[in-house]
């Protein structure tokens, strides 16, 4: 009947409206729930501004391009991270109690170097009842396909060995003190339990085992004001060509601090925070060590000078002798430029119980 077709259209109406306000009610809990997630970091979060008022500076026009970059986005310290090392020392329980953590820079296509520094010295091991570790700290290389080359090639070594931590940032000479506040800002957040860190290239001799015991013939446990090393002052090159140029503009004095050079230098986690916290508030220049030093003065600190550390090149006393002879190597801390393909036998020579280094005992006058 009409009576029956009407009830019939009034009921498909009815449960129509029904399912329309379900729907729009699922539809409603679905965006919130989405809008309420934290939004992963993409990359566009971390990008800021360049600063364009830079270009007033007098002679602006005339700076080297990355004396230009570093005008233009100095400001910028925030860099996402493109491989992380969460449990390297301990993760949440920070289980892991690291004496001597070694930070190596380096940049990706030094392979060679990487894979023999971890046969060599900066083997993870425990020495003389104290845990050794270590890190790489390395950028981004190349353009388009070979940065995803070397990128490729830095998380698979990643994988196998646990010991890389990159940001997305160029390696190049000017960005190293990028680099450095980048790795001080990951230590605070992940890493505040070592005691001590190397801060070091990747083409370094570090006898490790001697910065183990002259560590702990100290008496401080990382806890007190420690940063050794060369010991170095001087001040800018103004020379535009030159790979160490700094503007007035960026550093109006016409010395550095005393700093260390960056070759390799031992601190405490005690300094390397105060380095972090004062970094904070000193604009980057594009010399890393000497950055270290402004820093530490900020901070009234001083590096100290070690004799066993050297970072301009070494002297073996006598013309007989081998330049890489076994008996100076046991008994130094660190030597800047040594190639790879010496490294290997050098560790193994030093280690070797029948190696006889009669009047070279130099062990007293360095360490
Ligand atoms: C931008 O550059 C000008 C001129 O050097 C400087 O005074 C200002 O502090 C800079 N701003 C930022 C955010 O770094
Ligand atoms: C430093 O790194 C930033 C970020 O990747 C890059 O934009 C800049 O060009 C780099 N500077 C140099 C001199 O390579």
């Amino acid at each position: 009947s009409n009576e029956g077709c009407i009830n019939c259209v009034l009921l498909f109406l009815w449960i129509f409206i029904c399912l329309q306000i379900i729907l729009i009610y699922k539809i409603f809990k679905y965006v919130k729930k989405v809008s309420s997630q934290p939004k992963p970091l993409t990359k566009e979060s971390y990008e800021c501004q360049q600063n364009l008022s830079v270009a007033k500076i007098t002679g602006f026009d005339s700076f080297p391009p990355e004396i230009k970059n570093m005008f233009y986005y100095g400001h910028c310290r925030n860099f996402p991270v493109l491989l992380d090392l969460p449990d390297k020392c301990g993760g949440a329980e920070e289980s892991a109690d690291i004496f001597l953590l070694l930070v190596i820079k380096t940049s990706p296509p030094n392979y060679d170097r990487r894979e023999v520094l971890r046969k060599t010295w900066a083997e993870e091991r425990l020495y003389n009842g104290v845990w050794i570790r270590r890190i790489f700290i390395a950028g981004t290389a190349g353009d388009s396909f070979e940065e995803e080359r070397w990128n490729e090639l830095l998380k698979a070594e990643h994988e196998k060995y646990n010991d890389i931590l990159q940001w997305d940032i160029k390696d190049s000479f000017v960005n190293l003190t990028l680099k450095q506040t980048l790795f001080l800002k990951w230590m605070e957040r992940k890493c505040l339990h070592v005691h001590f860190l190397l801060n070091g290239d990747d083409d370094v001799f570090a006898n490790t085992d001697n910065m183990v015991e002259y560590l702990q013939s100290l008496d401080n446990d990382g806890s007190k004001h420690l940063f050794t090393g060369f010991v170095m002052g001087g001040g800018p090159i103004r020379d535009s060509w030159s790979k160490y140029f700094v503007p007035v503009e960026m550093y109006p004095s016409n010395s550095y601090p005393l700093y260390c050079s960056g070759g390799g230098y031992l601190l405490s986690v005690y300094t390397a925070l105060i380095i972090h916290k004062m970094s904070q508030t000193i604009d980057l220049i594009p010399i890393d060590d000497v950055y270290m030093g402004m820093c530490l003065t900020k901070a009234n600190l001083k590096p100290t000078h070690h004799m066993g550390v050297m970072t301009l090149g070494w002297n073996i006393p006598s013309s007989k002798l081998d330049r890489y002879d076994p008996c100076f190597f046991r008994n130094v801390l660190l030597v800047h430029r040594f190639f790879s393909a010496n490294m290997y036998v050098m560790w193994k020579r030093i280690h070797d119980p029948n190696l006889k280094c009669a009047c070279l005992n130099t062990q007293e006058q360095n360490v």
